[in-house]
């Protein structure tokens, strides 16, 4: 494996693992060890502190020990990263063939990888010996039609690994507004519901109640038996007995609709507190059924979970690369040009934005490279008030902070946020994590970022 190969392939195993592709220190600390530099120099380079480069580097080490299932540190990475590959090479095309996925694969993917192990205490054996069966009963009238869908291979292959063969009870799908959550969660269950006896979707509208959510699917999932009348013990709801019993798999859409608005992120509506329960006993209780939950938002309990041996995982979505975006952007009719590539960028890939831009781009008849001198972003309309309904969402806080970021061209340093003058210091530290987990604002180790497209937002306002 050359340089590159070597830090593709770490990539896709730390995103298997964590959700999150490397970032640029992540990056650098493993060129760094395969360029047989020591701590010290890669923190040079970079110039970052040693001891942060030497914690970057046992996290690192930790993730892929626990994936490669061998010990793996600064001295043996190469080594070992090499042997895994070897010797998953045959395990390579039973994985994909049992995984029911279409489209091209990256020998390198996270199919590859052998399930997680577990202990006793965090699944039962039923739950993961569960046999995949024809999809029995369906109820998926909700779930919309997909379009034409690009890319995608390795978060497919990340979601189908954590819900088939780690058996995962709670998922969370979390990414920008347009990102393509929906869309990919579609595909996804269309992929993998024959694992499954009940497959679900339901689209959470403005007022969730959970009794009208919860007596839907009883519905379904009593079809097959009578419903069991027998007392409940109190503690628990009735559905927790019907995904025990069966294997399901359910997603719930739009679960931004079960938090406040103007608050931060996560936080119940009070009237939606029955679903936190929902969740807890899903995540806790034994069962062989998978929760996948989709939105703008997740739930604080949700983003509180660190520990990787968890039957919880939560995917953030990032956006489609530059050949799927040129696919979008040749869907709708704009010829390739010099700044094509530049254009992606600057919509970061977003599969919704790029579209509303190519469709404004395409009504006023001009080609991209007179219209986007400069890198100039454009918003249409239709764009802004999508944008507005996220914005909407934001707490007073946070709308300051952003206001902060958007004023600046350069990623902001974290000690130039903490001293201004108008946000307290705990306040501003509230904010930004609240921002983080609503993907509002991007954050590459001590500095944070207002994508492009927000940022001209904001300006605009
Ligand atoms: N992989 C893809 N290939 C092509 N088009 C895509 C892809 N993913 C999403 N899209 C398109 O982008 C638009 C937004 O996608 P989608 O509704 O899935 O995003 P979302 O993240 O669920 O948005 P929201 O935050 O509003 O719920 C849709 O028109 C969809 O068809
Ligand atoms: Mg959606």
């Amino acid at each position: 494996m050359n340089l590159k190969e070597m830090l593709k392939f770490a990539d896709e195993i730390v995103f298997a693992k964590t959700g999150q592709h490397l970032d640029d220190l992540q990056a650098a600390v493993l060129q760094g060890t395969i360029q047989r530099e020591t701590y010290k120099q890669i923190a040079k380079d970079f110039d970052c502190s040693e001891s942060r480069i030497r914690e970057i580097g046992s996290e690192l080490w930790q993730i892929l020990s626990e994936e490669l299932g061998e010990d793996v540190n600064k001295k043996n990475f190469q080594s070992a990263m090499e042997r895994f590959q070897v010797s998953n090479v045959s395990n390579f095309a039973q994985n994909v063939s049992e995984q029911h996925i279409s489209g091209s694969f990256n020998t390198c993917g996270e199919a590859r990888h052998p399930p997680e192990q577990r202990n006793s205490n965090q699944l039962n054996d039923e739950t993961v010996n569960a046999k995949p069966t024809k999809t029995l009963h369906q109820d998926l009238s909700e779930m919309p039609e997909l379009g034409n869908f690009f890319d995608r291979t390795h978060e497919l292959q990340t979601l189908t690994t954590w819900i088939l063969q780690q058996n995962c009870r709670l998922i969370t799908l979390i990414g920008r507004l347009g990102i393509g959550k929906t869309s990919l969660a579609v595909q996804l269950v269309q992929q993998i519901k024959d694992e499954f006896e009940y497959a679900a979707w339901y689209t959470l509208d403005e007022f969730p109640t959970i009794d009208k959510f919860q007596s839907n699917l009883i519905q379904l999932l009593s079809n097959s038996e009578k419903q069991d009348s027998s007392p409940t013990n109190q503690k628990r709801l009735p559905l927790i007995k019907y995904l025990q019993n069966h294997r399901c798999l359910i997603v719930l859409d739009d679960v931004h609709n079960l938090f406040c608005s103007g608050e931060s992120a996560g936080k119940y509506k009070p009237e939606c507190e029955e679903y936190r329960s929902l969740f807890k006993q899903i995540e806790k209780l034994s069962h062989q059924s998978c929760l996948l939950l989709i939105g703008w938002e997740q739930p604080r309990e949700v983003t509180q979970v660190k520990n990787q041996n968890t039957p919880i995982r939560t995917l953030q979505l990032k956006g489609l690369d530059i050949a799927a975006g040129r696919e979008i952007l040749r869907d709708y009719g704009l010829a390739e040009s010099d700044n094509t590539e530049s254009l992606i960028h600057r919509y970061q890939g977003n599969p919704l934005w790029l579209k509303s831009v190519a469709t404004l781009i395409q009504d006023l008849g001009g080609g991209v490279t007179e219209l986007l001198p400069n890198d100039t972003i454009l918003l249409p309309e239709d764009l802004k008030d999508v944008l507005q309904q996220q914005f909407d969402r934001l707490s007073e806080l946070e709308k300051q902070v952003i206001s902060l970021l958007a004023k600046e061209s350069q990623p902001v340093d974290r000690i130039k946020l903490l001293e201004n003058d108008i946000i307290p210091v705990s306040d501003l530290a509230n904010a930004l994590q609240s921002l983080s987990r609503r993907c509002w604002i991007e954050q590459q180790a001590n500095f944070y970022t207002l994508p492009p497209v927000l940022k001209q937002y904001i300006k605009e306002l």
